[in-house]
């Protein structure tokens, strides 16, 4: 790797894998968050590839959809020259009655290094990193955590506004159900933010208040002094029945237009996880909008997986047991 994109605090990273915000310390996230800033411009450059996981391999297996994610760790991978094997899991053969463990065990059998996970159930990921030699990578379990997705949000914010400490950042829609929601707010209260949660009742887990975050049911609550408002679209894949009278009702008391926005700080910026429901949660005038950040979340995502996988390579053992430079 280039002198310009060395990260300096990698000898800081002892986890083997990246399972959720909710274990790691201030510490940490701000070395990734680091790492990042570091090997961005890699991605800049006339040839945005460096050799930093030569020889290694990456295996994304996907068992819910995925754009951004699955795409931008695909990305990461091969800008660190590592090899890149993509499953989808519904063409493999656990379709056929193989267990998931059993599938990770011959994964496994092909000396593979990072087993980047997304399944619509909760600690999928956790149950195979205690089984898996390789580094696993949480990309999202069921409503629980989507880790990478909080590290890119926090980058962001960094970026646009230079701090995360002492922000208000209000995070509006489906909380109940979104494992953005629980990632973020773990992350970004360990970094010092101030954290509002806003949606329906229904839509409000129990308790979420004792995460260290305000809770409001009223939207423009949460619009007035945010710095930054995160919106989330309704996850209607993990409702077994309508939990909110309709899209209109919701978009009538939650969706952010132009005229909700004249409520917000001049400054505040509007973020989304995608992908956006245009016209629920954001109408198009605000996503497209000065204020919106939401492709900048999405470039950010690429350095930020680049990051996590650099940093967990640095804590791998070779076939002698020899840990690597
Ligand atoms: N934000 C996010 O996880 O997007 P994808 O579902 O497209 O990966």
């Amino acid at each position: 790797m280039a002198t310009t994109a060395t990260p300096v605090h990698t000898t800081q990273w002892t986890r083997k894998d990246l399972l959720g915000l909710r274990e790691l310390s201030a510490e940490e996230i701000h070395l990734i968050l680091q790492t990042a800033e570091s090997l961005r411009e890699i991605s800049l450059r006339p040839i945005k590839k460096v050799p930093a996981l030569r020889g290694k391999t990456v295996v994304n297996l996907f068992f819910e959809p995925s754009t951004r994610t699955r795409t931008s760790f695909e990305l990461a991978a091969k800008r660190l020259s590592a090899d890149i094997v993509n499953i989808a899991a519904q063409s493999s053969s656990l379709s056929k009655g193989e267990t998931v463990l059993d599938m990770v065990k011959n994964l496994e059998a092909f000396k593979v290094n990072f087993l980047v996970i997304r399944h619509a159930a909760a600690g999928v990921p956790h149950l195979i990193a205690r089984h898996a030699t390789s580094a696993v990578i949480n990309a999202g379990d069921g409503a629980h955590e989507h880790p990478t997705q909080a590290l890119l949000d926090a980058f962001t914010i960094k970026e646009k506004k230079g701090r995360i400490e002492g922000l208000n950042v209000s995070i509006i829609g489906d909380i109940a159900h979104s494992r953005v929601a629980r990632s973020n707010i773990w992350g970004l209260t360990k970094l010092g933010a101030h954290v509002t949660v806003c949606g329906p009742p229904t839509l409000m887990p129990p308790a979420i208040e004792q995460l260290g975050v305000r809770v409001t049911y009223k939207v423009e609550d949460a619009i007035k002094g945010a710095d930054v408002l995160m919106l989330l679209r309704i996850q209607h894949e993990r409702q077994e029945h309508m939990l909110i009278p309709s899209l209109r009702e919701y978009r009538l008391r939650y969706g952010i237009d132009a005229q909700r926005l004249k409520g917000a700080k001049p400054d505040v910026l509007i973020m989304h996880p995608g992908p956006v429901n245009r016209g629920v949660e954001l109408e198009s005038s605000v996503a497209d909008g000065p204020y919106s950040v939401i492709l900048d979340q999405v470039t950010n995502g690429l350095a930020v997986r680049m990051a996590v996988l650099y940093l967990l390579s640095g804590n791998q053992k070779d076939e002698e047991g020899l840990l690597h430079a």
